[in-house]
């Protein structure tokens, strides 16, 4: 019998083949709200997805995000992103991906991230790694913050109250850079095999996040709170990283947060 992860890297290459045959014909976007984006490419994906899930763990509870999914009052719950980069996949930029993670009595314990345009698959399973395409992957050995590569997120919705850009810019001025992709479950797919060395976001959503957790604690990072308290799927901003850097990341953030910048922004 396949694994949970085997079964989930199945549905999510064929959710991947649907997304890319949307996206080679380009799609027409709704506004879920003001700029937070849906197409119907999200909603055929999560249709697939579900359906599959279901045909396979019938009693399983789902949580997708475009509101397909059902309760039950199984220990395991699915979570479920059919398309995580729906603006970038809007505007034709090959930025996204289709994720999904297993949590059995509150533990995550199984999850994937397939990314189509660069047909790379992501997978974890709770105590057996973290793989890329099959080979093991780990997180990366910088130790510095001046040393590092970068990742952030700004949200869809609430934007006009997110402070992401007082941190960014902070980090930007201390890291090798800042990068900002579009896509959460790619940033931390990537600080997972170590072409990022750290990640943090605020205000993302449980199925932004729960496979990229997986992954990076089996690639042997660390995932917390802003503030260094354990991550949990409901936690309002994440810190995920290679471990090493992890202390001096979170001291970062908490000094923008007390309004100690070291480098001021620039007058225009
Ligand atoms: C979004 C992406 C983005 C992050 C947003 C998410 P969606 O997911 O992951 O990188 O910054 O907060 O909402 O809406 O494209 O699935
Ligand atoms: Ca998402
Ligand atoms: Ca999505």
């Amino acid at each position: 019998m396949p694994s949970f992860t085997e079964t989930a890297a199945q549905i999510a290459h064929e959710a991947g083949s649907l997304l890319r045959y949307y996206f080679e014909r380009r799609v027409a976007f709704e506004l879920k709200s003001a700029y937070d984006l849906v197409t119907e490419a999200d909603k055929a994906s999560e249709k697939l997805v579900v359906e599959r899930l279901t045909q396979h763990f019938p009693d399983h509870g789902i949580v997708a995000e475009e509101g397909g999914g059902h309760d039950s009052p199984s220990e395991y719950r699915w979570y479920v992103d059919p398309l995580d980069g729906t603006t970038n996949f809007a505007h034709s930029y090959p930025v996204w991906n289709v994720t999904l993670a297993l949590e059995k009595a509150g533990e995550l314990i199984a999850g994937v991230v397939f990314d189509p345009n660069r047909d790379e698959l992501f997978t974890a399973e709770r105590g057996a790694g973290a793989f890329l395409n099959g080979r093991r992957i780990h997180v990366s050995a910088a130790s510095r913050i001046k040393d590092s590569l970068l990742c952030t997120g700004f949200p869809n919705h609430n934007r006009t109250t997110s402070p992401n850009i007082r941190y960014f810019h902070e980090l930007q001025m201390s890291a090798h850079g800042v990068r900002r992709s579009g896509s959460a479950a790619i940033d931390l797919a990537n600080t997972a095999c170590g072409r990022l060395d750290g990640f943090w976001e605020i205000g993302l959503s449980p199925w932004d996040m729960a496979a990229g957790i997986l992954l990076i604690e089996e690639a042997g990072g660390v995932c917390t709170d802003m503030n260094g308290a354990p991550h949990h799927l409901k936690s309002p901003h994440i810190v995920a990283d290679n471990r090493l850097i992890h202390d001096e990341l979170l001291q970062a953030l908490a000094a923008v947060k007390r309004g100690e910048i070291q480098h001021p922004m620039p007058a225009v």
